[in-house]
């Protein structure tokens, strides 16, 4: 039988847990645990094959193949010097940001016991532990595991800001003894404590695992045992992982267990067995490329506000997707988004609460476009546990579009459940099979480590304090020159003007290396400068950047973060993986707790705004003349509270604008992207067209609107820059702020196409009160704007504290209180 021992410590969290900010996905995972208790007892009987075992799969480039090492798994993140500093630790100079766990005596020789090696590479330096909570920015680490395999009795710890790394040409195996106990995961993303959860799920950011095999087969099948634990936020990735499970009879193995959080994105896994391939409950997540094999159900949909499923293969389960969790008088799950996708020999393929008479009313939205059925008992079963009704039939057929849930056609609510018509897909955006392009973070897994130039090696200190302008440009120009990969050492790399990155470049940080800007060369609010320009205006080709940080320290008020000119074809676009923007509320921005406190009992107007914390005029600019650019896992945030305070406490910070799109010739894809807390908007897709996006995710700044979002940045109509009412609406006893900033905003475009969009409205002047469901209260008066605009299609839009979820040409079409749907309010397909 499964056990459920450990959802004691899961209940003792939830009298913690409250989240300290906004994310209050508390009542979810109540809600959750108590169904967990009576949960699995109808999965008795499951006559699955023996684990099928998985080789390494061949690095697949998008570049020419130079020769291979000679060595098949040399890898140049081992290779390459370790010289990454912390350069806001208390002791640069001696703080390792590098760990290789041989170093630490793992042996990964299949015998030895490796566990307490391994958690001593995590944990080493004073790292901050879940034992301890709270967040930091200053012990970043790089954990490497070499080929092997790597045996493991307890749970692997993982740490704040880790990156877990394998070596992608050769997946080192963590495997699990048969006598793995004290664990939730052997992989612990966030371990429990006494008081609940180590780190609050939602305030984990900037962290990954990527390139393992996780093995627990050698765990009896009865054994309940799980592969990674995360409870996650943004700015987090789990990238190319095997899990390895029983498939047996009675498994009681999963693969990824997600309980709470605000994520995040996953992409290239392979779950083999397990009861669950996956047990997924977070506020939203994109997910592409994963592959589940012979689970009892292979993704366990427990809770959600918005999910987006891309290219998901499912193959010989009993249950596809479970999103019934709840049954339908208690739906948790709010809604799913599920394309480019197939679902083969499996009785059921999805398996949902949602009905004509399920609650809340627009719970279980779900929407399928491009799904391939081969081989299913039932496509899709509904109002599961009483009277299973089947809504779409089984057998074999590709669904071009399906849904249920709310429309608005653009007038609504419509209740539907059916054939929808798809997304006309603009060819560009297309890969083979009609499927939208995708694209994985370059791993550089077949370049030798002569292929790659270290910005540290030539000169740029990463220190924190010294200019590194001339030597971080120098560093780029000659890495193009040479056609090598620049590698940005781990540092915090202080810039007083422009860094320009040329058609070519190739550039990879280290546990998100930083780039800071400062001075007064970005502090003219009339005269914005980029922080990084990629390209030129009129300049062609592409680049790739990943993991890194943009950030800002003091006061920038005409900052632009990222400036994107460059033209790149739409066959090879530029690419950005985990590359995101951080504004205020770490170490080393002079933007946080001591600089910028919350002043909620102050009314703030232009005459005593604090000047000093306006951090950024705006953070990412697509221009008019760029296109073709393909963003995954971007998080652009301002800071709500600070990162390095134990208490995480809330700080105001102001930056104009968040993700302003203009590419006249578009062409862009953002997979898995967020932008938070900033004045005017967070995304605005302005004279453009051609946009694959999703989930798209965001919060309005919690001091709004106190001041309101017409303060402190002068309008500018080049930038399509809103106009914002003065008044405050009424609705019945209700006074509702008019001047929040938008969540999404599209203004004279084409083509947009938004698969799942979580606009989240939390605070009004720091209060969450207007989002407490139940109170009839809200936040703001409207968050989403379509104007002259046409060819918009939104699927599964979900809002928090909006009074207005849609205004189309001024005209407020989506009232909130018609789409309740638990904490959000959910509108499944929204086309103009
Ligand atoms: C699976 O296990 C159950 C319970 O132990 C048993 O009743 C059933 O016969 C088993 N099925 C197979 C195919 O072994
Ligand atoms: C693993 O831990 C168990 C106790 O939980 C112990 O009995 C067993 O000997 C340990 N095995 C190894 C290989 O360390
Ligand atoms: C999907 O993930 C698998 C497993 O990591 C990988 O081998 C494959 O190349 C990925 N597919 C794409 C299109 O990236
Ligand atoms: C699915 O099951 C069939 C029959 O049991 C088997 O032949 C096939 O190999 C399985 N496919 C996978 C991907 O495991
Ligand atoms: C509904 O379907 C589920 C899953 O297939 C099954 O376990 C349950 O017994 C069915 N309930 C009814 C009332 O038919
Ligand atoms: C903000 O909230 C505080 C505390 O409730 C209140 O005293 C203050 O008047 C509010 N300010 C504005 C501008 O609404
Ligand atoms: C709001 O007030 C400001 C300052 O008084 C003014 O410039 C702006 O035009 C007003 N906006 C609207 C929409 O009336
Ligand atoms: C507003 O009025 C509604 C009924 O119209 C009531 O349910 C709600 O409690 C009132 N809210 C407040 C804050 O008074």
């Amino acid at each position: 039988m499964r056990s459920t021992l450990f959802l004691a410590p899961l209940l003792a969290a939830i009298t913690r847990t409250r989240a300290q900010h906004d994310h209050l996905e508390i009542p979810e995972v109540e809600q959750y645990v108590h169904s967990m208790l009576g949960e699995f007892a109808h999965w008795t009987h499951y006559p699955g094959p023996s684990p099928t075992y998985w080789h390494h799969p061949s690095p697949r480039p998008t570049k020419p193949v130079p020769p291979r090492p000679t060595d098949q798994c040399d890898y140049w993140l081992a290779d390459v010097k370790h010289q990454g500093i912390a350069a806001f630790n208390p002791s640069p100079n001696t703080y390792q940001v590098f760990r290789n766990v041989k170093d630490f005596g793992a042996k990964g020789d299949g015998v030895t016991d490796d566990t307490t090696a391994i958690n001593n590479a995590v944990s080493s330096g004073g790292r901050l532990g879940p034992a301890q909570g709270g967040s930091t920015t200053v012990t970043p680490a790089v954990v490497y595991f070499p080929p092997g395999v790597y045996m493991i009795n307890a749970s692997i710890i993982d740490y704040y800001y880790t990156q877990l790394v394998g070596n992608p040409n050769c997946l080192p195996t963590i495997r699990a003894f048969p006598t793995f106990s004290g664990g939730l995961g052997l992989i612990d993303g966030d371990q429990y404590g006494a008081n609940g959860l180590g780190f609050g799920a939602t305030n984990i950011f900037w962290r990954q695992i990527r390139n393992f095999i996780i093995d627990m087969t050698l765990v009896p099948a009865g054994s309940s045992v799980t592969g990674i634990h995360w409870p996650t936020a943004q700015a987090t990735s789990i990238q190319n992982v095997i899990f390895q499970m029983s498939s047996n009879n009675g498994t009681q193995h999963q693969g990824i267990f997600i309980e709470s959080g605000s994520g995040g994105f996953m992409n290239d896994l392979i779950f083999n067995g397990g009861l669950n391939g996956a047990v997924f409950g977070n506020q939203q997540f994109t997910m592409r490329n994963l592959t589940f094999n012979n689970a009892v159900t292979a993704i366990s949909q427990i809770w959600d506000w918005g999910w987006t499923y891309k290219s998901i293969t499912i193959n010989n389960c009993t249950v596809g997707l479970n999103m019934a969790s709840g049954g339908p008088a208690a739906q948790s799950v709010g809604s799913v988004t599920f394309i480019d996708s197939s679902i083969s020999n499996t009785a059921i393929g999805i398996l949902t609460a949602h009905g004509p008479n399920s609650l809340p009313p627009s719970g279980g939205s779900l929407i399928l476009e491009n799904v391939v059925f081969s081989n299913v008992g039932v496509a899709i079963e509904g109002e599961y546990p009483t009277g299973n009704t089947t809504a779409l039939a089984g057998g074999s057929f590709t669904v071009a579009g399906w849904g249920e849930g709310h429309s608005y056609k653009p007038n609504g609510p419509q209740i539907f459940e059916g054939a929808i018509t798809p997304v006309s897909r603009p060819a560009s955006l297309l890969q083979g099979g009609g499927k939208y392009y995708e694209r994985s973070k370059p791993q550089y897994q077949q370049y030798s480590v002569q292929r790659f130039l270290s910005a540290r090696s030539v000169g740029a200190t990463g220190d924190g304090h010294t200019d590194d302008t001339a030597a971080l440009q120098r560093a780029i120009l000659a890495a193009k020159a040479q056609g090598k990969i620049l590698f940005i050492d781990h540092g915090d790399y202080l810039v007083s003007s422009t860094i320009y990155l040329p058609a070519g470049s190739r550039i990879v940080g280290e546990s998100y290396s930083v780039i800071l800007s400062h001075g007064n060369f970005f502090n003219n609010i009339n005269a914005p400068q980029p922080v990084v320009q990629i390209g030129k205006p009129g300049e062609s080709g592409s680049i790739e950047w990943s993991d890194m940080i943009v950030s800002t320290q003091g006061q920038q008020r005409g900052a632009v973060l990222f400036e994107y000119n460059l033209n790149s074809p739409s066959s090879s676009p530029s690419g950005i993986w985990d590359v995101h923007a951080r504004i205020g509320g770490f170490a080393g921005s002079s933007l946080q707790l001591a600089e910028c406190p919350t002043i909620p009992n102050i009314v703030v107007t232009a005459d005593n705004l604090d000047q000093q914390c306006i951090a950024a005029f705006m953070t990412m600019h697509l221009t008019k003349p760029s296109s073709g650019l393909y963003l995954e896992n971007v998080w652009l945030w301002v800071a709500d509270h600070d990162i390095e305070d134990p208490q995480l406490r809330q700080i105001t910070i102001y930056a104009g604008r968040g993700l302003l799109d203009q590419s006249q010739s578009g062409t862009v894809w953002m997979v898995g992207t967020a932008v938070e807390h900033h004045v005017k908007y967070e995304y605005q897709f302005a004279d453009t067209h051609t946009v694959f996006a999703g989930q798209i995710q965001t919060e309005t700044a919690y001091y709004q609107p106190n001041p309101s979002a017409p303060l402190p940045f002068p309008y500018l109509a080049s930038l399509n820059d809103p106009v914002f009412p003065n008044t405050t609406a009424v609705d019945g006893n209700l006074t509702i702020p008019a001047a929040d900033g938008w969540g999404l905003r599209i203004v004279g475009s084409s083509d947009i196409h938004i698969y799942g969009a979580g606009l989240y409205s939390f605070f009004d002047n720091y209060s969450t009160d207007c989002s407490n469901q139940g109170n009839g209260e809200v936040c703001q008066d409207r968050i989403f704007e379509e104007v002259d605009s046409s060819g918009i299609t939104v699927y599964n839009l979900n809002t928090v504290g909006a009074h207005y979820q849609i205004e189309l040409n001024g005209v407020d079409v989506a009232y909130y209180a018609d789409n309740l749907n638990g904490f959000v309010d959910t509108v499944a397909l929204f086309r103009d």
